[in-house]
């Protein structure tokens, strides 16, 4: 590799982080799970907010998964709260932020209050050009390969495409993440080695970090160490 394309490849243009750890964090603390996840809402801002002032381009954030419904109520209450509080606060700030908010996954199964501010999160800020943050909520890869699938297939039903033509590329579009570069890194604290259903697709060719650190721990000189990390490896795309 060249000189220049080392460079060019040294900051990741999409990371995504898989921000795991709030429950057991909660616990070392003798504390509710909620306040964990609290205090991992507060991380993610800084967090957020950090990346942007770094210069990536596209933050995926896991934020709630398809599985999450599962848990105890109080804990999907607790969680609820904590989306409807910060997007109450995005839309104040978005004066001062140049970050444009996407949602990826199935909005539609939240409460009709928190689908109204997540629609006036998007609308109030699509017009930011500085970095897009996906919040991926009630988000589950699988779902949205299979929702692809569907919407791919009503196209070829209603002869607005031709099967001969979907490739790979056109594949993409249908994902939520339509139009936007697969991630380069994932980041996934707390020790857990898996993928748990995020990205799936988008994924194929991203580079991996793992910490042991609690993601409401897990600091930005954590996220500096995962670009070192990133920057010194070598991608070779399935080439040699
Ligand atoms: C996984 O930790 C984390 C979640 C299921 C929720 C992630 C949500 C947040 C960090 C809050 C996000 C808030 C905003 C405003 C976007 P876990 O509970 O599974 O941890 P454990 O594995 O230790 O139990």
């Amino acid at each position: 590799m060249g000189e220049q394309e080392k460079n060019r490849s040294v900051l990741p243009v999409h990371v995504g982080i898989i921000m795991d750890g709030n429950g057991r964090w909660a616990k070392k603390r003798f504390l509710p799970r909620p306040a964990g996840h609290r205090a991992g809402a507060q991380n993610f801002r800084t967090i957020t907010r950090y990346c942007s002032k770094i210069g990536i381009k596209y933050l995926t954030v896991y934020a709630f998964s398809t599985e999450n419904w599962t848990r105890p109520k109080d804990e999907v209450g607790a969680l609820l709260r904590l989306f409807k509080e910060y997007l109450e606060e995005a839309l104040r700030d978005f004066m001062d932020e140049n970050i444009r908010v996407r949602f990826i996954g199935d909005v539609s199964a939240f409460p009709p209050e928190l689908q109204v501010l997540i629609h006036e999160v998007e609308e109030a800020s699509a017009q930011k050009t500085g970095m897009v943050l996906n919040l991926a909520m009630n988000y589950g890869g699988r779902a949205e390969i299979v929702r692809a699938a569907r919407r791919l297939s009503e196209d070829v039903a209603a002869g607005r495409r031709d099967p001969e033509d979907v490739t790979e590329e056109v594949f993409s579009q249908y994902l939520y993440t339509g139009g936007q570069p697969d991630p380069d890194l994932i980041i996934r604290p707390s020790g857990e080695e898996r993928l748990s259903n995020f990205l799936l697709w988008q994924s194929a060719y991203a580079e991996f970090v793992y910490f042991d650190i609690l993601w409401p721990d897990f600091t930005t000189k954590d996220l500096d160490h995962a670009l070192e990390i990133y920057a010194s490896r070598q991608r070779r795309f399935g080439g040699v």
